[in-house]
This record gives C-alpha cells, sequence and structure tokens, in this order.
C-alpha cells in the first residue's frame, strides 16, 4: 500500500494492539502496519497460537529490521487473562494508539435448535465479551490521553442476519450496538471509534466454522472471488491515518461478486 507523506507521518512511531494476529485479516493488518511505516512502528500481536505469532514477527524483523515487536499469547475469550495481558507489556509498548479487536470467529452453520450450547458460548465469550471487555481495558489509556483509535472487526453478519448464521450474526449485531454506543459516549473526546464491516474473505475464518474441514471450507468460494486479508488490512491502516477531525465511523466492504449476506453471483462451473 503507498501512502501519503501526512498519513504516514500520522501513524509513524504509533503502537498498534491487535488481537488474532496470528492468521487472516489480523495477520495481514499487522504486515500492512509494517508495510505504511516502513517499520516505524511498535506492534503488539496476541493471539493463542504463540508460534504463528513467532513466525510472524521473525517474518517482519527480517523485512523491516527497524520494527519493534511483543507477541504474546492471549485468549480473549478468558476475560480474567486481559489485563494481566496488557500489565505485562514491556514499558516501550504500554502506550497503546491503536486497538485493532480483531479476535473472532463462527462456529458451525447449524440452526436454531440444533446449535451446539459451547459453539454459542465460545462464539460470545469471543467476538463479544472479550472484545467488550479488552475495550474497556484498553479505553482507560486512551482516556489519560484524550486519543486513540478502537477499530471493531463487525461484519455484514452484523446488518443482514441469515439462516444458519444466528448465533454469529447475533454476535455482529452485539459488536455494532456496542460500537455505536461507545462512539457516542465518545463524542466530546478525540477517541476514535470505527467499524469495518467485510463480505466474505477467504481466510482462516470458513475452515473454522467448518471445524477443520478445508474441503468443505473451500467450496464456499468457489465460483467466487473473495476478498483477502490484506484487503482488509488495507482499510483498517487507511481509517487510523485520516486526520484528527475525519472518523470512518463506518465501512461495510464486499468483494464485487457479493451484494447481501446471500446475495452472491458465482461463475458457473465449466462444462466437464
Ligand atoms: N473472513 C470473513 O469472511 C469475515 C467476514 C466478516 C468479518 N470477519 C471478522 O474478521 C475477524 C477476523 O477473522 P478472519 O477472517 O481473519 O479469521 P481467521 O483467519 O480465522 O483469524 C481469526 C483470528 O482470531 C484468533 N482467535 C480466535 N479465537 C480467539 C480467542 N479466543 N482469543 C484470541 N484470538 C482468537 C485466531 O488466532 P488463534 O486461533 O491463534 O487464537 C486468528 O488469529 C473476526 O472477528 C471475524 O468475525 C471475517
Amino acid at each position: 500500500m503507498s501512502f501519503g507523506k501526512a498519513a504516514l507521518a500520522r501513524l509513524s512511531g504509533k503502537t498498534v494492539f491487535i488481537t488474532g494476529a496470528s492468521a487472516g485479516i489480523g495477520k495481514a493488518t499487522a504486515i500492512q502496519y509494517a508495510e505504511a511505516t516502513n517499520g516505524n512502528i511498535k506492534l503488539v500481536l496476541a493471539a493463542r497460537r504463540l508460534e504463528k505469532l513467532q513466525t510472524l514477527q521473525e517474518d517482519l524483523k527480517k523485512e523491516y529490521p527497524e520494527i519493534s515487536t511483543y507477541i504474546a499469547k492471549l485468549d480473549v475469550s478468558e476475560k480474567n487473562s486481559i489485563h494481566p495481558f496488557l500489565e505485562a507489556l514491556p514499558a516501550e509498548f504500554k502506550d497503546i494508539d491503536i486497538l485493532v479487536n480483531n479476535a473472532g470467529k463462527a462456529l458451525g452453520s447449524a440452526q436454531v435448535g440444533s446449535i451446539n450450547e459451547k459453539d454459542i458460548e465460545e462464539t460470545f465469550n469471543t467476538n463479544v465479551l472479550g472484545l467488550i471487555s479488552i475495550t474497556q481495558a484498553v479505553l482507560q489509556i486512551f482516556k489519560a490521553k484524550n486519543s486513540g483509535d478502537i477499530v471493531q472487526l463487525g461484519s455484514i453478519a452484523g446488518k443482514d442476519p441469515y439462516p444458519g448464521g444466528s448465533i454469529y450474526c447475533a454476535s455482529k449485531f452485539a459488536v455494532r450496538a456496542f460500537t455505536e454506543a461507545l462512539r457516542k459516549e465518545l463524542i466530546n473526546t478525540k477517541i476514535r471509534v470505527i467499524e469495518i464491516q467485510p463480505g466474505a474473505v477467504e481466510t482462516e475464518f470458513s475452515i473454522v466454522r467448518n471445524y477443520g474441514d478445508k474441503e468443505k471450507a473451500d467450496k464456499i468460494y468457489e465460483g467466487r472471488e473473495p476478498l483477502y486479508g490484506e484487503d482488509i488490512a488495507e482499510l483498517i491502516v487507511f481509517s487510523t491515518s485520516r486526520k484528527q477531525n475525519t472518523v470512518i465511523a463506518e465501512m461495510l466492504v464486499f468483494p464485487s461478486d457479493q451484494a447481501s449476506a446471500s446475495h452472491v453471483y458465482r461463475k458457473p462451473a465449466a462444462a466437464k
């Protein structure tokens, strides 16, 4: 992503905390911040799979020797681990400027009446309660200096519920309601609240949703050209590099073959 000088100056030297940075949109966002600032950025990268974060950290260091990164395990669904995580940040990473609340998931496509209770709990504990707890904790840092950007990963699912998505959609509706209320509460501050609402992005999302069945996950993108993690990452970096007077409050982003949660164009399969 090439960047105007003013936007680059606004981001340079900032500290960005990304949850769910081990894969997909979160990982791509870490890479985009590094690329946009040529490594003049501090990244706090969290997820449950530490080995994936280690690889990302090494790759970023190779490409941008000046970059500062801190990686640590964090399961956002474990509320009690959030404060210790923030307290354990080394001094140079404590003053977070941008929070990217990205960790999230859908589990299964079962319809109401047959949904696994554990999946309901995990989805809400991660997408909703985890996101709320992290926002509350980081907001203390932002309030103390009257600045900071909160980026929430919403979804088209938070606007357009679909059959087989009741729990995921409800979780993303909750994210949207929480985020809108928060933006209103912060109206007299310089803290910006941004929600990015992607349509279909090909990441590990569908593999997780299908409990690790990659073949089933791949079928979702057959005949289509979905978005990729970097497409959303560019918009996150863009939205947090605007002038202070500008808030990109919401960004609904589709691949060009999608117009709602379920209105999707697929190229017909080639005749055999
Ligand atoms: N892909 C899409 O089509 C799409 C569309 C709209 C919105 N979104 C949203 O975008 C966000 C990122 O999704 P993605 O597409 O990048 O999916 P992904 O490739 O599956 O990545 C999800 C990330 O979240 C992390 N994560 C999952 N559970 C976690 C937990 N309990 N604690 C901490 N980290 C956790 C995963 O890391 P670990 O497993 O290592 O913890 C991973 O890094 C989600 O909020 C999702 O709802 C995705």
